[in-house]
């Protein structure tokens, strides 16, 4: 090889694992398969699908590794994830982090002011546990858990759910144990009260 295309390739490879490499691929996948259900920046227009802005990266980043590796089933996402490297995987989740989150209508307030004490007081009567020890005061999340505050309700009720049904299976069942407990009107009440959360 010549020096010419031997720095040539070098350069080729310096690009291909550098950080803005990392970010401009994430931005095509992103353009190209993930924006058709949670817009260009996380958004999310509609109800189904959740929202990506402002959450936690490395959530984000275990949630793909699980659809990819079959450890959370959804027919959806196992396609969207089952080719994606780890390093696309970063790149996705740190761009998604860092989008800002959406505000949202507030919804019926009486069904909140149930869900705001579901949700910082539990409900000591049945054993629910106050869903802010682990998600934190706003509903913010840490950097393994889920941010919730400004989430659509619709999904958050899928989800818990979900995770009763032990249909989704790939959080060690602490929040099986926590969604077993719920009510139907506190389920409701505490994803509507999240929904409206900045
Ligand atoms: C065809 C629509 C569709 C496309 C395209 C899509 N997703 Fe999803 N995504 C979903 C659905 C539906 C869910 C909820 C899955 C469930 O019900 O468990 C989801 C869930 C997720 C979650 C979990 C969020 C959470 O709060 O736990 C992440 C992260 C995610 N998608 C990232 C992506 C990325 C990155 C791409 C692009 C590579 C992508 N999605 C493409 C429909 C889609
Ligand atoms: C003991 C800690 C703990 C408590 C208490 C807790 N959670 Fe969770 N929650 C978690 C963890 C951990 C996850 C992430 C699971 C995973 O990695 O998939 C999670 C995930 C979730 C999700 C999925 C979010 C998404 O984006 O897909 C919802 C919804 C949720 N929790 C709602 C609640 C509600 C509502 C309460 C209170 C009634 C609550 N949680 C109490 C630890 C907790």
């Amino acid at each position: 090889m010549n020096k010419a295309l031997w720095v040539a390739a070098v350069l080729a490879l310096a690009e291909s694992t550098s950080p803005a490499a990392a970010d401009r691929k994430a931005a095509s996948i992103i353009e190209g398969r993930c924006a058709l259900c949670h817009g260009p920046e996380g958004e999310s227009a509609s109800a189904i699908y959740p929202r990506l802005a402002a959450q936690n990266a490395e959530y984000i980043g275990k949630q793909l590794k699980d659809f990819r590796d079959g450890r959370r089933k959804s027919d959806a996402m196992a396609e969207m994830a089952a080719d994606l490297t780890d390093g696309e995987i970063a790149a996705l989740a740190e761009f998604f982090a860092g989008k800002p989150p959406k505000s949202r209508r507030p919804g019926d307030t009486d069904l909140a002011g149930v869900g705001r004490y579901i949700y910082v007081k539990g409900n000591p009567y049945s054993g629910v546990p106050a869903c802010a020890t682990c998600h934190g005061p706003a509903a913010h999340g840490t950097t393994q858990l889920p941010r919730l505050a400004g989430q659509h309700p619709a999904y958050l009720q899928t989800q818990l759910k979900e995770f009763n049904k032990r249909a989704r299976t790939n959080d060690n069942a602490v929040m099986h144990t926590v969604a077993a407990k719920l009510a139907e009107l506190e389920l409701v009440a505490v994803t509507v009260y999240l929904g409206g959360l900045e």
